[in-house]
This record gives structure tokens, C-alpha cells and sequence, in this order.
């Protein structure tokens, strides 16, 4: 079976890790998430991994967590759910994160980048959190970190009005470091993780520690979210949505 989710360790200590189940746009499983938590732990305990670069195909970045596994989730333990324990070991990586977005990054497509130290989008980026139009809440911290990087007013336009926003925006909220081109995209994201993965490590990760600001409020916030989050998996208002949109996915004649 193909792998969905692609790790390499290049050059220059940058692990590689590309999203890759196009016919679904890299809407994330269960067996991705944890190949994903699984590449950030071996890299926090790796010497020879300096940085992890975030990519996805052509066209897709990220369409966020897989919606047929929010209905059966919902039968689950949340906290044992392999999308919870990415996000715990995404915001407690100590190894730098890098980002290369190109096409739909929705939902954790895009909350997986605030927690990114460099963030490169190509001009087809579109980014959206729809956790409440899909009768969710915010998760990955973001309910803590965009307002803090955008400020409240536009923070609730992206999160409760699920406004998508593309690449030029982004780049003017603070949320993306610079646009180029599809095809220099994950060339240049690799060149500036290299960069991160040559600094001296001990003045990296205390520098990056102290940018980042306080992580008890990042595990806080963390925790509030995936409470809410579960109980609002379990309503009908929430599993209505994502029947909607898996009946919308069926071909025409079903
Ligand atoms: N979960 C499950 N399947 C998904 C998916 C998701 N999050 N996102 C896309 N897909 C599937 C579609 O159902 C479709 O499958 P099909 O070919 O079997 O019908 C396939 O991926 C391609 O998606 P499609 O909608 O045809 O592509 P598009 O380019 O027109 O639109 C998106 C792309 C991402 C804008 C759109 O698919 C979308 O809104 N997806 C849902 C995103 C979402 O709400 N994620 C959860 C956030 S919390």
C-alpha cells in the first residue's frame, strides 16, 4: 500500500515530510497523524535532524482532518485520538518546523502552521478554519495563538466566520513569511531549514523557546479546545455537517 505520508532525510539535517494522498486533497488520517507525531518525535531525538520541513502535492497542502473520521471518532475515546496526540507532540517539538504551502490548507492544514518557525506559500495557498461552520471548535492552540498574531477582530472573522484567505493576505497578517512560486516552493522552505539546522543548537532551541513565548498557555489553551472540541464531535448539529459534506462527496448517481 502507498504510504500517505513521505519522510526523508536530506542534506544538511532537514527531515522532509510531504503529505501525500492527492485524490483526497491530504485530508489527514488517522495512520497520517501518527506517521506525522511519529517524524516529530524521531527528530526531537535525533542529533543528525536539525529541522523539519512541512509540505503537501501540488495543489494541496492540507484539506485537514479526514471528515469520515470525525463520525467515527466520535464512537472513541477523543484523548486517545491520533489527531490530539499529533497536535500535543507539534506544539511541544523542540526541533525547528518549517512550512511550504501550496493550494487548500484547511483546518489543521492551517493551524499546524502557526505552530511552524517559517512559514512559504505559493500564490494558490487558500487558507481556512471552518471548525464552526462545521459545528466544531478551534483546535491546535489556535483559539490562543492567531488572536495573539492577527489580533481578536480579524482572529474572529478566520475562526467563527471560517473566512478563507490566500496567500497575499496571509503574508500581510504575519501568518506567512513569503510568497513564491509553486515550482521554488519546497527548494526554497528546504534551503531555510537548512539554514535553522546549522545554527548551534543549544542558542537555537533556547532562542526559539523564548519566542515562542509561554508554553503552559499554548497546553492550556490545548486542553480547553480538545474538551470542547469532543463534546462538540458527539452533537447532532456537528454530525449533521459532516454527513452533508461526505453525502456531497458521493458521485452523482448514489
Ligand atoms: N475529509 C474527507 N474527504 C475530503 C476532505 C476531508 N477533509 N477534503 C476533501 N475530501 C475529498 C472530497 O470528498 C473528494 O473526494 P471524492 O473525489 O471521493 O468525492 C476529494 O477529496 C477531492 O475534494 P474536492 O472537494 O472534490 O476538491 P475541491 O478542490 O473542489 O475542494 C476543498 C477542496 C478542500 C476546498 C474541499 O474538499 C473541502 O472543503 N473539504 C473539506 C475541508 C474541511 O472542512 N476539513 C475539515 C476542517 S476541520
Amino acid at each position: 500500500m502507498r504510504e500517505n505520508v513521505r519522510i526523508e532525510d536530506l542534506q544538511g539535517g532537514v527531515r522532509l515530510v510531504t503529505l501525500d494522498r492527492p485524490e483526497k486533497k491530504n485530508a489527514l488520517t488517522g495512520a497520517m497523524y501518527d506517521a506525522m507525531r511519529g517524524a516529530l518525535e524521531a527528530a526531537d531525538a535525533s542529533d543528525a535532524v536539525g529541522a523539519v520541513v512541512f509540505a503537501g502535492v501540488p495543489g494541496a497542502f492540507s484539506a485537514g482532518n479526514d471528515i469520515a473520521d470525525f463520525v467515527t471518532r466520535a464512537e472513541k475515546a477523543f484523548s486517545e485520538a491520533p489527531s490530539l496526540r499529533f497536535i500535543r507532540q507539534l506544539a511541544r517539538t523542540r526541533t525547528p518546523l518549517v512550512a511550504a504551502v501550496d493550494g487548500v490548507a484547511v483546518g489543521i492544514g492551517t493551524t499546524l502552521t502557526l505552530h511552524c518557525d517559517l512559514v512559504y506559500a505559493s500564490p494558490a495557498a487558500r487558507f481556512r478554519m471552518p471548525f464552526v461552520e462545521l459545528g466544531l471548535v478551534p483546535e491546535a492552540a489556535s483559539s490562543y495563538l492567531l488572536p495573539r498574531r492577527v489580533g481578536r477582530l480579524k482572529a474572529t472573522e478566520l475562526l467563527l466566520l471560517s473566512e478563507m484567505f490566500g496567500a497575499d493576505q496571509a503574508e500581510a497578517l504575519g501568518l506567512v513569511n513569503a510568497v513564491m512560486p509553486s515550482d521554488m516552493l519546497v527548494e526554497h522552505a528546504v534551503a531555510q531549514a537548512t539554514r535553522l539546522a546549522a545554527l548551534p543548537r543549544g542558542a537555537l532551541a533556547a532562542s526559539r523557546a523564548l519566542i515562542r513565548g509561554d508554553q503552559a498557555q499554548v497546553d492550556a489553551a490545548l486542553q480547553a479546545e480538545a474538551e470542547a472540541f469532543d463534546r462538540q464531535l458527539r452533537t447532532p448539529e456537528a454530525q449533521e455537517r459532516f454527513q452533508a459534506f461526505l453525502a456531497r462527496a458521493k458521485p452523482a448517481s448514489a
